[in-house]
């Protein structure tokens, strides 16, 4: 059997070792928060991802669904300019960490009471810039959008627990202020050597 590269491979380790140390899914996702900062500031996981295939069409690179502790790492490939859609990931919580090239990480905020079927009004709050190494913890059902840079732009994703394939995660459009829920994107296994 092949090996993932090393840093790849102690990413693994290391997250084993803090979802059996620690008792709840926050504490061990500001843990993997620490532990994808690390990767995403590694040369050889850099130079690796240059030859990644893009995700463009809504897929994701799936390189590690951790059969016993559950999480999930998912890559994903931007071509320049690539606009991003605005989504949540359901129940999960989601570290995403920028590998190489640069994107903008937009934050939304809901202001309508919920009550209308299919409509969701939403605020921007925050936009973030972020370069290779830069990292963000989003939580649960938390609105955003990742918009792609002037460059190639690439990601890792640590996931609690893989959404995509179990349940839908929502999807909002300002214009109209739409709300719907969708399918997350299909998730094409990937080893990372
Ligand atoms: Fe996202």
């Amino acid at each position: 059997m092949s090996k993932h590269i090393p840093a790849f491979e102690k990413f693994i380790d290391d997250l084993r070792t803090a979802w059996k140390a620690l008792p709840d899914t926050e504490a061990r996702m500001t843990k993997g928060h620490q532990l994808l900062e690390e990767l995403v500031k590694d040369e050889s996981m850099r130079q690796a991802s240059k030859s990644w295939p893009s995700t463009e069409g809504r897929k994701n690179l799936l390189f590690h669904e951790d059969q016993e502790c559950g999480f999930a790492i998912n890559g994903v490939v931007r071509m320049p300019g690539r606009k991003g859609s605005i989504h949540d990931h359901a129940h999960a919580w989601t570290a995403y960490g920028i590998l190489d090239g640069s994107e903008s990480l937009e934050r939304f905020r809901r202001v309508d009471d919920r009550s209308k079927e299919g409509f969701a009004k939403l605020e921007l709050e925050s936009v973030t810039e972020g370069n290779a190494g830069k990292v963000d913890l989003v939580p649960p059902f938390d609105i955003h959008a990742e918009q792609g840079g002037p460059t190639r732009s690439v990601a890792v994703i640590l996931r609690s627990e893989r959404v995509a394939g179990k349940v839908l995660q929502g999807s909002y459009s300002t214009e109209g202020d739409l709300y719907r829920q969708i399918e997350g994107p299909t998730n094409i296994p990937y080893e990372i050597k």
